[in-house]
This record gives structure tokens, C-alpha cells and sequence, in this order.
């Protein structure tokens, strides 16, 4: 390990420690045991104010993750996590009855890697004591509008399996603590719960909501987080803290505050105690009237704080002593050093009826005119990279279990999966992958997710030798979506191995740019598979600039097996004329056997999609426009940034009222090329056995030249009777209906017509009438409203001039790679169904854009004893069954989640529990032993219990170690996520 820079320091702790008669475990108020046993006490006839101690340290915002470790580039922002923990170690020994808690495993990993042996004893003694105590304890304190659950649940794997094993139950986190997301989504209380948390602690939601709620004094609330899991499974207790997650006015005593310090020698000028101390009384009685017990809780920290927490401790410990010392005088109030799960005890012992809350806290507002809904479309190219490296991640972890110990280890070079895992747990955090961080920051987070996406190729293809038999060098190509790829540009000859992470067999088209004109592609039994050569469009042309040379694309339709790969051969066929450019106009329709749409031959633009299945038509204008952001004005000068969305009118500006038209079709796609202006571009896309219809937007350089920042949406105008609904999911999985102007537990006053109306959209969003549903699959998270009945609109790329004063310091507007203004591209899905039907469609429509089959290539020709098809699985899962995680844990052990995909009611088909075999799993791996565990898996099921709030009733899990055949069976119900570690054999 890296030897430790601290080691002198350390000796003087101990001895400070010493001298104050204080040895670990020996103080006067010495706890037994760690978590709820560690409490302090508290007085049942006094209100007790809960001080906590605790520093909240962005995962990179202003500065890089490893800026702020280190304490870097302190000319951005004065921060240095490494300090803080020194800092807090120190303090802690001081005294036992002072508190911390820690909440970024990121940051932790990285200090504890530095201690030496003595550190690393004192802090597992604090641990074990409950002095220091880990809340929360993902990698990051993740986003919530604009992460995926699968995602979500991984980084949070990450950081408390880490904590298990360094400090063992101790250190398992009894409080979800989200202080500073932006708005709260349902599904992560939902996980939470099922991650065996015993409640959720949060700083943000609208300032409406948050008055309403402090004058009904309901700010804590049990949030039944889902309409599928019975009750108490998705059952989460919440709290909404009183300051955000500051300390009080006036009560901030970190080197960044300049309030005074307890200044208590009665013999000099400035002595203060009593005014101090008559302030906070008030204090903590005003804020005890917003709520129900003898209880309170107070964040005493911020952002980077306790640096130096001699400051903080040395004023709190005189706090509690001076107002303590007034319950002598016959003051009620009683402070105290602890923690939200202590705080969290003492509301469960109220034994009080909570509300219940089945919404979420989207979107969040903190003013009239300042909604934070921006960000849920912030920075669209690194959100879609998020998402394929999630997917990479996927196939990455699948086939270090599959490919077994020489894929780390072989002949492409050592590869691994951490590297990408810890950039993708990094990446989660709420200024990352929401789009509010500073350009270099964002530069940070992709490159570290291009590095860890280098290490898994090394691995998947080390794993892909290991099963085909075939060593020749793979390469995986990442700009095909700009129709760049140097070796099939450059070769006559060459293979293509699609590898499908699905649980089920999934066809799909792959486009290569070539330059030949004609090839042969044949599948492992050397058949023909039809292919189509197309010329590339000149809109790609025009973003790829100097990067790639191919003329052509070839298309042809892949088919790949459950959990495997198929290997198809390419050569070209020489001697065949150019191809035809596409021919201009539009043509009336595009049609196969599932849909037809229909265009404005006037416009250019699309005017109907059916679903000839179902014989549905549904009327459909779609066109681009942008909002011109507000900079400002005289009701509030509330800016559009990162954060915020804030137009300046609620009519947005067609980017152009007609599309140039062009068109090609062939029996493999049929495809229709829409120009509008010269700075968006849509090609209207329908493959031969597509139930979707596909429309590949390109825009940008997003033109702000007229001095106007602009966000762009797409907009579909339908016939659809919508009757001021719609549906968006939460985190990719369960879908939360939304009304305009309308939120579910008040009275809305709206401000805000557009921004006010935008919710997440993280993987579809729908509108319906009785007969028709369409729906609309993202690639990634975007912002996605309803503004008038039968229309659906979409956020799909922000450029901006302002900052919004979040703290960002920086206008939103990306350089690109020429500078010139950043382009993105990007897809929609479409489909059109019967309500009742349609979830059958888009559940597995998202979760195959979701986890989307990775392509590796080998020049030449194929080795002829490789094998081209191979399947991890031994059969298919059932349709209603998402094979969400198998991934290497330890030597012999899997980690295995299996997920029921679909909701209480949503398809008269799959909406039933579904049974699973685990021993008839794998095609190549025996599975000798099976134990169950919490969804973080930092807990056996079987001693998961979590605090019953009222109203809430038990469900029996799986016991432990069952080997028993009859339990290897698993049965899931809707929307139900479970957890195995799986003991294997090879
Ligand atoms: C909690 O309150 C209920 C009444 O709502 C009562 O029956 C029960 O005994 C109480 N439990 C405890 C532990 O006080
Ligand atoms: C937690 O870590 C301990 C070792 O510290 C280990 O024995 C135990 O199995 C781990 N628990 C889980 C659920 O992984
Ligand atoms: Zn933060």
C-alpha cells in the first residue's frame, strides 16, 4: 500500500488523546456496540436538539473527485477531503461523546488506502463505537432525476460492500442520507427501502410543498415508494430537514463561516454565552413547532467543512455544556451529540401514524421563477455516455463470469472491471451525470469512464477468446454513431461478434461505415444474411468533419442469444456500382409489417404512425423548437443555467416550419432524411422487423449568436385525448402519472407553465386516451413534458449564455470537440398500442436501448475452428424476467439479480409472478449453493430487519444457504428485484 504521509501526526493524536484521560472506550460516556445500541441518551421530558456533526463532499462539482480529495486546485473552491478526515479523527479521540458521520465511500476509499496501522485501529475502534458513523455509504450520493436504477443500485453495492468488508456491521449504513439531490425520486426511496435502510434524511423540495408541510408540521412522512411491492417492502420513513443541511443562522463555527465563536470567558469584552445560548432556545423552539416529538435534528456542517474541526467541536462542545447548564434554571431543552439513526431511533419510539406519500418530490423549486428542471437535460453527450458505459459495465461484469480467471488475465493483456465500476459509481453522483458540474469536471468524469471502458475491453476481449477459441485481436468500435470505425472503412474482410447482455435473444440492426459498395455477410452456419449498403448522409458527414472517411454504411440485421454472442463474417464483393443517393422528397409513407407512418408532403414532416397490428392510427405532427432562455427579467432575475430551466416565453420558436425531405429504401430499412435549418437534422427511421419507428435526431451547434441561449426540444402534436395526463418512469422502472398544473399533495400555485410542468425522463415517457398509448423510449435521461392535451415534448439539447447562480459559475455551453459548439445525436423511440398492451412493447423496447449488445470486430478471416454462437444461458428467461445483474464477487461466488420487469397491472400477460430455476440457469456454470441477500447486498436476507413504522406488515424472505432443491426456485413478483450470491463451480 502507499506508505502512510501522516504517520507523526498520528503518534500525536494518541498522545493528545492520553493527556486528556480519554483512551478509546474509556470516557465517560463510553458506548457498548455500534448503530442504535451506541446512542446517546436523551431526556423524555425535554426537547432534545440532535446535533450532528457531518461535512458533505461532492463526489467533483467545481473541482475534480480528485481535486477535492487531495485539496487541489484551492483557487476553484477551498476544499480538501483528505484534511477532513485527518482533521475529524483527531477530534473524534477527544472526546467520546463527539459524533461524525461519513457519507462518501469515494472519498473514504481513497483516505483509508493512505492509513497506516495505527489510523486504521483507532478508526474501526470509532467505528465499532459508534462515535464515527457511516450513513448513506454509496460511492456518491447519487442523482436522482437523471440516474437508472441499474446504475443506482451498483454504486451503491460498491461503496457499502467496501464498508462491510473493512469494518464488518458496524459500518453498515441505517439511514439513506440524500441531503443535497435536486428533487427525490420515488424509485430511490424504493431501493433504499429494499436496501434495508430504516429511513431517508433530505435537504431539497419545493419551497410550496416544504411551507405547506412546516405549517401542517408534516415534515417527516413514511413514502410508500411502490405501486407494485406490498407494503412494507418499498415502505421508507422520510424527513425533510429544517435548514437544508446547514447549520442554523448564526450557528456555523467551520473556518469557511465567519459567525461568532462561543466566546465564554466572563472577564473579557466580548463575552457572549448568554446571548448565544438565549438564541439557540429560540431557536430550537421554533423549529420543535414544526414538528411532532420532543425530538429535533440539526446538521451542523456543510459543504467541505470540518477541515480543521477543532472549530466545530471545540464551539459544540460548549454549546451543549452552556445550554444544558440553563436545565438547572428550569430550561426544557436538552442538546446533544448524534446521529440521524439515533435521531431516527427516537421518532421510532414515538410510536407515532405518519402520513403517507406515494408521489415523489419532483420537480423540485426553491423560488417562484427557479425550478431546477434544466438539469434533467443538462450535457446530453455525457449523459448518453453514462449510459453506454453502463451497458459495457453490464456485458464487462457478465463476461469476467462467464470467460472465468483468464479474463482478467490473458491474452489480449490484464484487463478488469473495477476500474470502469468505480468511474460509474463516480459518475453517479449529483453533479455528475445531472449535468451541473464545471467543463473540466465534466472532461474528468468521461475520462475516467473512457479509461475504465479501456480496461473492460481488455477484459471482454480476453473472456470472448476464452469462449470462441479465437485469440486474434478485437476491436471495438465507439463512434459508429457518426458512421466512424477505422477498420471496417479500411478492410475488405472482416468479422463482426455481436454480444447480447439480455436475457432473451434480441435482433438488431448493426450499421458499419465501409467504403465498398456491395458485401456478403453470412451467420455461423454460413448462410446469407440480407445486408444493404447505404451511402452515409451528409448530415453525418457534416459532424464527423475530419474524423473517419467512409462513404458507405452497411446494414444488416443481427440476431444474438440469451447472455451470448453470434460471430458474422463480412467480405466485400467486388465490382458493383455506387450506390444511389437517397432521392429527394419525402415519400408518402414508410411501412413494414408492424407500422406505417405517414408525411405533410407539404412540410415534409411526419403526420401519422399506425400500428397495423392493432389497426390504430394516431395523427402525429413532430418538429423542432427551441425556448429562448430567460436571462432574466423584472419578476425575477432568475437566469436559465445548468440547474434551472427558465424560458422566456412559453411559445417556443420552430427551428424551421418545413423539412427538406430526402429518401431511400430497401427491403432492409427505409429510412427519411429530414433537414431543418442547418443546425438540426432527423432521419425517420423503420427497420424491416422493427415494432418501434426510430428517429435519429442530430442538433447543434446550438446558434447563439443572436445573444439568445436556447433549449431545444422536439415536440409531438397528436390526436391523442390526453385530458392533461401523462406518464414519465422514475429512474428507468416504475411510472408515475403527472397532471399539468398539478401536483398530488397540494395546492400548486404554478409559476412556471413549462418549466413547472417538466419531470424527468429517464427512459420513456407516454401519453393515452382510452384507445391509444404512445410512447416515447429515450437513450438516455432528458426532460420531457405535457403542455397541451395530446402533445408529448422532449429536452434534447441546452446551450446557454448565463450562469444561474447555483454555484456553478459557468454558462452551460459545451465547446464540443472543434469548439464551436457541442452536437448531439441521439434516439427516440416510438410506439403506438393499445393501453392495455403496451407496456408488453416498452418495457423490453428500454431495456434492450438499456443494455444494448456490444459489437467487438477481428480483420480477416475467421479462424476455422472459432466458435460463433454461444450462449451463457441455458435457455431464454421469460419474458417478464431482466436479468439485471451477474457479476464476478469474489473466487467462486456470483452476485446474481433477477428482476420481474413489469408492473401490478400493466400487461393482463406478464403482471404475474414468474418462476426461475437457478440451478438450470447457466449453460456452463454449476451453481452449488445459493444465499439471498438485501438489494445492496451488504446484508443476508434472512437477518434483514428494518424498523416497522405504522401501518406496515411483514413478508418472510428466503432463509440463508438453502440447498434444499425445491428453493431453488425463485418466484418474482412484479417489479420485484432479488438478490443471490450464487457459489459456482466451472
Ligand atoms: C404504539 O401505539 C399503539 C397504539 O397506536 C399501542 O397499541 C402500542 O402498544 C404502542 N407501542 C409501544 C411500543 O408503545
Ligand atoms: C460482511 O463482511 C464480513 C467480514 O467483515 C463477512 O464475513 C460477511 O460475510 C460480509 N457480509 C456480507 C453480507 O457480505
Ligand atoms: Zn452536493
Amino acid at each position: 500500500m502507499v506508505p502512510c504521509p501522516f504517520a507523526a501526526a498520528t503518534v500525536l493524536l494518541l498522545f493528545r488523546a492520553g493527556v486528556l484521560g480519554f483512551p478509546l472506550g474509556q470516557g465517560p460516556h463510553s458506548t457498548t456496540g455500534c448503530g442504535y445500541k451506541s446512542c446517546p441518551e436523551t431526556q423524555p421530558t425535554m426537547l432534545n436538539v440532535h446535533l450532528v456533526p457531518h461535512t458533505h463532499d461532492d463526489v467533483g462539482w467545481l473541482k475534480t473527485v480528485d481535486q477535492y480529495y487531495y485539496g487541489e486546485r484551492n483557487d476553484i473552491q477551498h476544499a480538501g477531503v483528505q484534511y477532513i478526515l485527518d482533521s475529524v479523527v483527531e477530534q473524534l479521540q477527544q472526546d467520546p461523546a463527539r459524533r461524525f458521520i461519513y457519507v462518501e465511500t469515494a472519498f473514504f476509499f481513497r483516505w483509508w488506502r493512505q492509513q497506516n496501522a495505527e489510523t486504521r485501529k483507532i478508526v474501526t475502534e470509532l467505528v465499532n463505537q459508534g462515535r464515527l458513523e457511516f450513513v448513506n455509504g454509496g460511492w456518491c450520493m447519487s442523482d436522482e432525476a437523471t440516474t437508472h436504477y441499474s446504475a443506482v443500485i451498483d454504486q451503491m453495492t460498491l461503496g457499502l460492500r467496501f464498508l462491510n468488508d473493512t469494518f464488518g456491521p458496524c459500518a453498515r449504513p441505517r439511514v439513506a442520507w440524500h441531503i443535497d439531490p435536486f428533487g427525490h425520486a420515488r424509485e430511490h426511496a424504493s431501493m433504499f427501502a429494499q436496501m434495508g435502510y430504516d429511513g431517508f434524511f433530505f435537504g431539497r423540495l419545493d419551497y410550496q410543498d416544504k411551507k405547506r408541510r412546516m405549517e401542517a408540521r408534516d415534515m417527516e412522512m413514511l413514502w410508500r415508494a411502490s405501486e407494485s411491492l406490498a407494503p412494507p417492502t418499498a415502505d421508507l420513513f422520510t424527513g425533510v430537514l429544517p435548514n437544508g443541511y446547514n447549520p442554523p443562522a448564526g450557528f456555523c463555527w467551520d473556518q469557511s463561516c465567519s459567525d461568532p465563536p462561543i466566546q465564554d470567558d466572563p472577564n473579557l469584552e466580548d463575552y457572549n454565552v448568554d446571548t448565544i445560548v438565549q438564541k439557540f432556545l429560540k431557536v430550537a423552539n421554533d423549529q420543535a413547532a414544526l414538528y411532532r416529538t420532543n425530538h429535533i435534528i440539526m446538521t451542523m456542517g456543510s459543504d467541505f467543512q470540518y477541515e480543521n474541526a477543532n472549530l466545530w467541536y471545540k464551539n459544540l462542545d460548549k454549546l451543549i455544556r452552556y445550554v444544558n447548564a440553563q436545565q438547572s434554571q428550569g430550561s426544557k431543552v436538552n442538546v446533544l451529540y448524534s446521529t440521524p439513526s439515533c435521531y431516527l431511533q427516537e421518532l421510532h419510539r414515538a410510536n407515532l401514524t405518519w402520513s403517507v406519500k406515494t408521489d415523489d418530490f419532483f420537480p423540485y423549486a426553491d423560488n417562484a421563477h427557479d425550478f431546477w428542471t434544466g438539469y434533467f437535460s443538462s450535457r446530453p453527450a455525457l449523459k448518453i455516455y453514462e449510459r453506454i458505459s453502463n451497458s459495457l459495465l453490464q456485458v464487462c461484469n457478465q463476461l469476467e463470469v462467464l470467460g472465468g480467471p483468464s479474463s482478467r488475465r490473458g491474452p489480449h493483456g490484464d484487463g478488469d472491471s473495477e476500474t470502469l465500476r468505480r468511474a460509474m459509481a463516480v459518475a453517479q453522483h449529483h453533479d455528475a451525470v445531472s449535468g451541473t458540474e464545471k467543463q473540466h469536471v465534466a472532461n474528468d468524469y468521461a475520462k475516467r469512464l473512457a479509461i475504465g471502458s479501456a480496461h473492460c475491453q481488455v477484459l471482454v476481449s480476453n473472456a470472448l477468446s476464452k469462449l470462441s477459441g479465437s485469440d486474434a485481436p478485437r476491436v471495438y468500435c465507439e463512434s459508429l454513431n457518426i458512421s466512424v470505425c477505422p477498420l471496417t472503412e479500411s478492410s475488405d474482410e472482416f468479422s463482426v461478434t455481436v454480444y447480447n447482455p439480455l436475457s432473451r435473444p434480441v435482433g438488431w440492426a448493426v450499421r458499419l461505415p465501409v467504403n465498398g459498395t456491395r458485401y456478403s455477410v453470412t451467420d455461423p452456419s454460413g448462410r446469407e444474411v440480407d445486408s444493404q449498403v447505404l451511402p452515409v448522409s451528409q448530415a453525418t458527414k457534416d459532424i464527423r468533419r475530419d474524423r473517419g472517411h467512409a462513404t458507405n454504411e452497411l446494414v444488416f440485421q443481427a440476431q444474438a442469444p440469451p447472455m451470448g454472442f453470434r460471430t458474422y463474417s463480412v467480405s466485400l464483393l467486388q465490382n458493383w456500382p455506387p450506390r444511389a443517393p437517397p432521392l429527394p422528397g419525402a415519400p408518402l409513407f414508410l411501412k413494414n409489417k408492424y407500422l406505417s407512418v405517414t408525411f405533410d408532403p407539404d412540410t415534409g414532416l411526419l403526420s401519422s404512425l399506425s400500428n397495423l397490428e392493432t389497426k390504430q392510427t394516431v395523427q402525429l405532427k413532430q418538429n423542432f423548437y427551441w425556448y429562448n432562455a430567460s436571462m432574466g427579467n423584472a419578476e425575477s432575475l432568475q437566469p436559465s443555467g445548468a440547474y434551472i430551466f427558465r424560458p422566456n416565453s412559453s411559445t417556443p420558436v420552430p427551428v424551421s416550419l418545413t423539412a427538406k425531405t430526402r429518401s431511400l429504401q430497401n427491403p432492409v430499412v427505409q429510412e427519411v432524411y429530414q433537414q431543418f435549418g442547418s443546425w438540426v437534422s432527423q432521419v425517420v427511421r423503420l427497420y424491416e422487423d422493427s415494432r418501434e419507428l426510430e428517429l435519429e435526431w442530430t442538433v447543434g451547434p446550438v446558434p447563439v449568436r443572436d445573444l439568445f441561449g436556447k433549449e431545444v426540444i422536439t415536440r409531438l402534436d397528436t390526436s391523442i385525448n390526453s385530458s392533461g395526463l401523462f406518464y414519465t418512469d422514475s429512474n428507468g422502472r416504475e411510472v408515475l402519472e403527472r397532471r399539468r398544473d398539478f401536483r398530488p399533495t397540494w395546492v400548486l400555485k404554478q409559476t412556471e407553465p413549462i418549466a413547472g410542468n417538466y419531470y424527468p425522463v429517464n427512459s420513456r415517457i407516454y401519453i393515452k386516451d382510452g384507445e391509444q398509448q404512445l410512447t416515447v423510449v429515450t437513450d438516455r435521461s432528458q426532460g420531457g413534458s405535457s403542455i397541451q392535451d395530446g402533445s408529448l415534448e422532449i429536452m434534447l439539447h441546452r446551450r446557454l449564455l448565463l450562469d444561474d447562480y447555483r454555484g456553478v459559475g459557468e454558462a452551460l455551453s459545451e465547446p464540443g470537440e472543434y469548439g464551436d459548439g457541442l452536437v448531439a445525436r441521439g434516439r427516440l423511440l416510438l410506439t403506438l398500442a393499445p393501453p392495455a398492451a403496451a407496456a408488453e412493447t416498452h418495457r423490453p423496447l428500454a431495456e434492450s436501448l438499456v443494455l444494448q449488445p456490444l459489437l467487438s470486430l477481428q480483420a480477416g478471416r475467421l479462424h476455422p475452428n472459432a466458435l460463433l454462437e454461444f450462449s451463457g444461458l441455458q435457455a431464454a428467461l421469460p419474458p417478464a424476467v431482466h436479468l439485471l445483474t451477474v457479476s464476478q464477487w469474489d473466487g467462486d461466488s456470483v452476485l446474481l439479480r433477477l428482476e420481474h420487469q413489469f408492473q401490478v397491472k400493466e400487461s393482463q400477460t406478464h403482471s404475474q409472478p414468474v418462476t426461475v430455476n437457478l440451478q438450470k440457469l447457466f449453460s456452463t456454470l454449476t451453481v452449488v449453493g445459493v444465499s439471498e441477500m438485501s438489494l445492496a447486498a451488504n446484508q443476508w436476507k434472512d437477518e434483514m430487519t428494518r424498523m416497522d413504522w405504522k401501518g406496515s406488515t411483514g413478508e418472510k424472505p428466503l432463509q440463508k444457504e438453502q440447498r434444499d432443491p425445491s428453493t431453488w426456485e425463485v418466484t418474482l413478483k412484479p417489479m420485484e428485484i432479488r438478490t443471490f450470491l450464487l457459489h459456482i463451480r466451472r
